[in-house]
């Protein structure tokens, strides 16, 4: 029996044992997008193991986080959460699951062990395939399972997956990190980039394509490094429809009928070979919106980041990318008060802000990890500068967003209509090539269609249009 097959009969044992039950479950998910490309897969198996969803935590009979660790609030919230489903637990005995990333971390899981002794099962990010054995385990015999394990651990292929959105999805490219800089925590909870076969990866997204997906999003910690570690090292892998690199592979799905854009997060500047910008010029369904998190403008910073690049280089790769690629635009992730940032380092991240001109800048105030050289620094920044420098950034940034939304004012965009619009059950929404968020009026059968909008208002999260008849 393989792998998957086994796994699919411990989902079967669970779900024979479940029918009739009502049984209901809730899961949170916390971080970024590959966590909740994680919570898609465990929904899968959840929901076959006939458990159906529930937004409300005391309907719940198996609650599950999935949590995050790049940040500290997250830790923050996972307890007050717990601190939450305790009684839960108590009153009525739910099952309670705790995965993801912060799981990885041993000093976490011992502080769970001794402040919140209640919870059942504990999963890393590797072991997500584990869950439905996990579950019977605990179905029959209630004694609490740890289930970590090593963080370099094999990819499961073709887990139930069972998707939040019906127009867009997102694909895992590759997983774990090589890069250590020097703040992140990722490398040390995800642990070596491997990346998935071509052949797995197309065959996902041609078979979404034929559900009827329109845009993918192609996730990995460094997908511009796709392949990289396996060529690098020797690892045998099998060329499928002439894929063998992320340029590669950007071209190949470009040619898969049905699928209407391709976006990708996150890229590194560093690994932007020639070869990728072609590819996003030449591939017509790839998004003129690159994500490129510069994390700081400041060269010295960068180099106690360990990003190996300078200013000079990531604005010169954006000249370059302007260059060549038309239309471009770009969004990118900042972090603020990173160990040893003076006034001047921070006036070069203002500088760099400036000069690029981002659609779009995620901001983050540098948090300590533990375990990461970022936390053994000395130079730390007090939080008041880190705050007050957060400030000054978000200011410039919704200026500069305030001034590029003015430019989109009249002008005619292709938008991928996503669905209703949350606030407004008459209004659909949708996004630009350039990820920006567009409301307009008109009826469901646009949904999942690219549509020519003329952007008539804006405002600071969206713009507002009408369809061009
Ligand atoms: N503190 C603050 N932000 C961080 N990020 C990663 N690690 C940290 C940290 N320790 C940010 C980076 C990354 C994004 C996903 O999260 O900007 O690109
Ligand atoms: Fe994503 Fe990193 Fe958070 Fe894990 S630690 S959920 S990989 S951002």
């Amino acid at each position: 029996m393989t792998k998957i097959e086994a796994k699919l009969e411990d989902i079967e044992k669970v779900a024979k044992i479940n029918i009739g039950k009502n049984l209901k479950y809730y899961i949170l998910t916390m971080g970024c997008q590959l966590n909740e490309n994680d919570s898609e897969k465990l929904c899968g198996m959840i929901e076959k193991m006939n458990y159906t969803k529930t937004e409300n935590l005391n309907d719940a009979d198996l609650i599950v986080f999935n949590t995050c660790c790049v940040r500290e609030n997250a830790e923050d919230r996972l307890f007050g959460k717990l601190g939450e489903v305790k009684k839960y637990k108590e009153e009525k005995g739910t099952i309670i699951a705790i995965g993801g990333c912060m799981m990885q971390e041993k000093h976490i899981v011992e502080k769970l062990k001794e402040s919140y002794p209640f919870f059942d099962i504990v999963f890393g990010t590797h072991t997500l395939h584990k869950f439905p054995t996990d579950l019977y385990k605990i179905i029959n015999n209630r004694k609490r399972i740890e289930d970590i394990l090593d963080i370099d651990g094999e990819v499961i292929e073709g887990l139930p997956i069972s998707r939040e959105d019906n127009v867009k999805a997102s694909v895992t490219i590759m997983n774990g990190c090589n890069n250590f800089c020097s703040y992140c925590i990722v490398p040390y909870v995800r642990g070596r980039e491997r990346s998935r076969m071509p052949k797995d990866i197309l065959t996902e997204i041609k078979n979404l394509a034929k559900m009827g997906y329109k845009e993918i999003t192609l996730l990995g910690q460094n997908v511009n490094s796709y392949l990289r570690v396996e060529k690098e090292k020797n690892i045998e892998f099998e060329e499928y429809e002439g894929v063998n690199s992320f340029a590669t592979l950007l071209q190949a799905i470009n040619k898969i009928d049905g699928i209407e854009r391709i976006r990708f997060i996150s890229p590194h500047p560093k690994d932007f070979t020639d070869d990728v910008i072609e590819a996003i010029c030449n591939c017509q369904k790839v998004c003129k919106l690159v994500h490129l998190p510069l994390q700081s403008g400041s060269t010295n910073v960068l180099k106690q980041m360990n990003r190996k690049y300078t200013k000079e280089q990531y604005l010169s790769l954006v000249k370059k990318m302007k260059a060549k690629i038309p239309n471009v635009t770009f969004s990118t992730d900042i972090i603020v008060g990173f160990p040893g940032e003076t006034e001047e380092d921070f006036e070069d991240t203002l500088d760099v802000v400036r000069k690029v001109g981002f659609e779009q800048v995620y901001m983050f105030i540098y948090s300590r990890r533990v375990g990461t050289p970022g936390d053994k620094m000395e130079n730390q920044i007090p939080e008041e500068i880190k705050h007050e420098r957060f400030d000054r950034l978000k200011q410039l940034v919704e200026s500069q967003i305030e001034a590029r939304n003015k430019e989109y004012l009249g002008t005619i965009q292709k938008v991928l209509i996503e669905g209703k619009s949350k606030n407004n059950d008459n209004m659909l929404t949708g996004r630009t090539d350039s990820n920006k968020v567009v409301v307009l009026e008109g009826t469901e059968s646009l949904i999942g269609k690219i549509v020519l909008v003329k952007i008539t208002s804006e405002h600071m999260w969206y713009l507002k249009g009408k369809e061009e008849s």
